[in-house]
Order: structure tokens, then sequence, then C-alpha cells
């Protein structure tokens, strides 16, 4: 597929107005996306789990405007709350997707959103709340044009949800979903994430995920700011080369079922994103003393334990702990007993492998 094939050709009759809801998953990398160059295009392949509890719920309600305008027209509420602040960043993505659905400026849109998760808890909603977004105006064309397959329309919703935040390419479908091309994945594109097409074990079936929030708030480095860090950045080459080694290493992984390997794998992959920022001009420090204390029990617990339990860490300092669920009672008694001291106010999301987007 290439963007082309994402052109729609001419609608016959535009629907006067509808709404409609969708609900999509965040999602965790195991290989990251750290890097990009223009039209949201990855500097390196990536691969996530889709979860399941931590979600951005979208509706959008349109009316047919009287004549096509050159502007959008949208009203924009955050649980329940109009937000004012979101809007330069919806404006960005309609602006973006507008030669794919060119029917946007025939509507106003009163878009109607809200988290499974508080705002402020450090989680990023970008990827959720961009794929639910880009799926809302999928569901509109899919009226337009009724005989779209669904294989086309996840496709697109990918494509578009890309172009609004590029992790929210990989929250359209579960359970593992790979975005960016990379040579053992023959049907990878950069332009969409795609359901993991290979063969993979059980024990990566049902995994958990539950998310320590060592720091709320603010993200200190922005992904926009992130990503641009990757520009000349001296280790730059490297880097990108590891992750399609670290793909590479994960398709048989996934397959065998290597609880070990994988550890290492996606361990090694939170901390070079960090590395990553350590050595980029400005530098960034996102962890903190709670974080390092969190990786290090996890570290003492595996070794006295052998319980294959393991880290891995998004732009900042949360600390996302996965396991299988054949381990869960001790990786859940653990964290109770070790890790819950470092959350700030205790707080922590219980979350897990998911399927993916649903319409509600
Ligand atoms: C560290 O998808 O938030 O979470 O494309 O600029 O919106 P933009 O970036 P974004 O970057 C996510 C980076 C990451 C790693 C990952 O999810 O792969």
């Amino acid at each position: 597929m290439t963007e082309k094939d994402f052109l729609p050709k001419a609608y016959s009759v535009l629907p006067a107005e509808a709404k409609v809801t969708w609900k999509a998953p965040s999602n965790i990398a195991l290989v990251k996306y750290w890097g990009k160059h223009p039209n949201q295009i990855p500097a390196n392949p990536s691969i996530s789990f889709t979860l399941d509890a931590c979600s951005t719920t979208t509706s959008v309600s349109f009316t047919k405007r009287d004549s096509k305008d050159t502007d959008f027209s949208f009203d924009l509420t955050f649980e329940g709350k109009s937000k004012e602040d979101f809007k330069p960043k919806v404006n960005t993505f309609l602006n973006r997707i507008d030669r794919y659905l060119p029917f946007l400026k025939e509507y106003h849109f009163n878009i109607e959103t809200s988290n499974s998760f508080p705002h402020s808890s450090g989680i990023a909603s970008s990827a959720s709340s961009m794929a639910a977004l880009a799926l809302c105006f999928m569901d509109i064309e899919r009226q337009l044009n009724p005989k779209m397959s669904n294989d086309f329309f996840n496709m697109k919703a990918s494509f578009l949800a890309r172009l609004g935040s590029g992790s929210a390419c990989r929250s359209i479908e579960g359970d593992l979903v790979t975005w960016g091309e990379h040579g053992g994945l023959t049907e990878s594109s950069n332009l969409y994430g795609i359901k993991y097409p290979l063969e993979v074990h059980p024990i990566f079936k049902k995994y958990h995920d539950t998310i320590m929030l060592v720091h709320k708030g603010q993200k200190q480095v922005s992904s926009t700011v992130g990503h641009n860090l990757m520009k000349g950045h001296p280790y730059a080459k490297q880097r990108f080369q590891q992750a399609h080694q670290n793909l590479d290493r994960l398709r048989s992984i996934l397959a065998q079922g290597d609880v070990e390997d994988f550890i290492e794998v996606v361990e090694s992959e939170a901390l070079t994103l960090h590395a990553m920022m350590m050595t980029s001009t400005p530098y960034f420090i996102l962890m903190k003393p709670d974080t390092l204390e969190i990786i290090n029990k996890i570290w003492h617990f595996r070794k006295e334990t052998k319980t294959p339990i393991c880290f891995t860490l998004d732009a900042g300092a949360n600390v996302h702990v996965l396991y299988p669920e054949s381990v869960k009672e001790k990786g859940n008694q653990f964290i109770q007993d070790e890790l819950v001291a470092h959350c700030e106010k205790g707080h922590y999301i219980c979350d897990r492998i998911g399927n993916g987007a649903r319409k509600l």
C-alpha cells in the first residue's frame, strides 16, 4: 500500500448528521519508536503490546455545514469541559488528514473525549486519543463507502492515527502490533501498524503490565522534541540498526516463548531509549530516583526468586512492570510489598494485553 491508496474516490451522498463513538487503547512499545522523518515516518521499526485498561473514548457528532469552508469547524470537550488548549493539536491533525478524508470541511464536528486514566498520571494519552479520533473519522468514511473491507478500515485508521501521533498507529488492533518497515516482516509498513503476523507462543498472549506512577504531571520532554533529538545524534545510526536487530531477535523469542531473552531485549530497549535522551544535545534525565529503585528491586527479586518479571519505560519516569499470567499472584504480591511505596501517592494502574479498539 502507498499513500495514494488512502485517497478516496468522490463520495456520492453525504449524511446530514450522525454520531459515532470509539474506544481506543493505549499501547506499550517493546522495541521503541524514537526518531522520525518528515510526515511521521519512523526512523526504525517498533513493536508494542496493545493495552486494555488504559484507553480513550471519543464521540464525534457531525452536522453538515451550509457550504464547504476553507477552515475546519469543531468544538472539543475533554471529560465534559471545553478544552481550548487541545484544539491546536486536533487542528494540526485535521490538516494532515484532510486530503485523505475530503469530507472533513463539509461538516461541523462536536468532539467529546475522555480517558480511563487520570490526565495528570504522566501516561501519554496521544496514542489512544489519536487512535480513537481516527477511528471515529473512519467510521464516517465507512458510512459514505459501506463496501469498505474491515482490513482496509483498520489499515486506514492506523494510517490516519499515525499522522496524529506515531505510536497511535499501534493502537487500533491487538494484541501485538508492529509498525515500520522491517526485512523480516514482508507486510510491515512505515505508513501504518499491522497486527504482528508471525507465530506467538501462548505465554505472550496473556501478559500483565502494571504501571507504577512514579511521577505524575507534565512530561519534561514532549515527544516531538524527543524525536528531534535523534537528528544528528552521535549514536542514531547504531540505535536504528539495533532496533532492527532487536525486532529480529523478538521473532524467535515470541515464537518460542523464550521469556529470558524477551526480558533482555525489552529492558535493553527501555534503557537505550533513556540513554539516547541522556546523550543528546540538549540532554535529559527523565528517570527519577524512584524509577531506579523500582528497576533495582525488580532485578533483585528476579534473581532471588527466578520470577520472570521485567520492566519497560516510556519517555518519562513511570515504570511498566511486565509479567506473564503464570506468575500473576507472585508478581502482584511483589508489587504490593516492594514497589507501590515508590509511586506518587501509592498510585498505580493494573493493565494487561488487550484486543484493540472497539466501537461503542
Ligand atoms: C517513547 O508517538 O508520542 O513512547 O509521533 O511525535 O506523536 P509523535 O511521538 P509519540 O512517541 C512515542 C515514543 C515512545 C516509544 C514508542 O511508543 O514506541
